[in-house]
């Protein structure tokens, strides 16, 4: 690509859109110096969104994260999420508190239900919209939701807000592309990539992926990754756990895929011909 990839955001933000994930982070002593690690370079190559949650790790993630953004907060765009059971009116603001300390920051960049529960979502936005008037959180989004969701969510109070919807989305797992992403589109909400690698099943697993990255002397990974990010207004947000696969997944940026790249893509990997229910992990 001839410039690296931005989203821009319905108010205006620009992100980089390649990012760092960190489920699973934060679960065992022994790797915590080299998750730190990871998301430390990853910052310092540029990829500005930290992807997080409270319920990974039982806010071990967070932690980790926390970590890594002592004395680089300014370089970090800071994305976590409320559980659906924590997400009641109250609930939701007393666990983004929570989060906030995990992390030991003041505001979080970007704030998601993680997927729907038995909370109204309107309680939900009542919380996200107080958050965002005491300088908590700078906006909001959601997580694993499908149009019928964003339809219900956009006909609420202050529900056009929605800035995010993160969802699962890679080469292998396409069915997003029929109707949600359009959806996004139309309503500038920006999509959210996770599991962009399959959680590493798209690795050394695919002959054609393979092919592509061989023509390029990249690897499955970055071509995995390089093909998302050909998706404009896509965040991509891989995670590693270790430095060399951050510096790995950073070079994505530079892959320039050929036509004939994505056609041969398209044949391994077709994109969804009808709808889809929506794909979760
Ligand atoms: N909103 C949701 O419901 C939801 C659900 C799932 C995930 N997420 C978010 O999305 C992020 C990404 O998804 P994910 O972590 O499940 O899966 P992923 O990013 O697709 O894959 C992660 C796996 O791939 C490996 N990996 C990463 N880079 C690699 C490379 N260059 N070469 C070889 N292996 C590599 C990692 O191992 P190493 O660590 O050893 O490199 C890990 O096992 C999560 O971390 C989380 O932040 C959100």
């Amino acid at each position: 690509m001839s410039a690296v990839p931005n989203v821009h955001l319905r108010d205006g933000t620009i992100v980089p859109a390649l990012g760092m994930g960190t489920w699973k982070m934060g679960e065992s002593r022994a790797r915590l110096r080299a998750e730190i690690d990871a998301l430390v370079c990853g910052l310092e190559l540029g990829l500005r969104v930290i992807d997080t949650a409270e319920m990974y790790a039982d806010g071990g993630a967070e932690r980790v994260t926390g970590e890594a953004l002592i004395g680089r907060r300014d370089q970090a765009f800071v994305v976590t999420k409320v559980l659906p059971h924590n997400a009641s009116r109250r609930g939701t603001v007393a666990a983004c508190e929570r989060s906030l300390k995990r992390l030991g920051i003041g505001t979080i960049d970007l704030y998601l239900l993680h997927w729907r529960g038995s909370h109204p979502l309107a309680e939900t936005l009542a919380a996200f919209e107080e958050l965002q008037s005491a300088g908590k959180i700078r906006r909001w989004g959601v997580s694993n939701f499908d149009v019928a969701d964003l339809r219900e969510l956009e006909a609420l109070p202050g529900g056009r807000e929605c800035a995010a919807n993160q969802v699962y989305y890679a080469l292998s797992q396409r069915g997003v592309e029929f109707e949600l992403l359009p959806w996004h589109a139309r309503h500038q909400v920006a999509t959210m990539a996770y599991c962009p690698l399959d959680e590493g099943r798209l690795i050394g697993a695919h002959p054609v992926l393979a092919d592509v990255a061989r023509r390029h002397g990249a690897t499955d990974a970055q071509v995995a990754l390089s093909w998302l990010l050909h998706r404009r207004g896509t965040m991509v947000i891989p995670k590693s756990g270790r430095v060399a696969g951050i510096e790995e997944n950073a070079a994505a940026r530079n892959l320039e895929l050929a036509a004939a790249d994505l056609a041969a893509l398209d044949d391994a990997f077709p994109p969804p011909r009808r709808k889809h229910s929506l794909a979760m992990i």
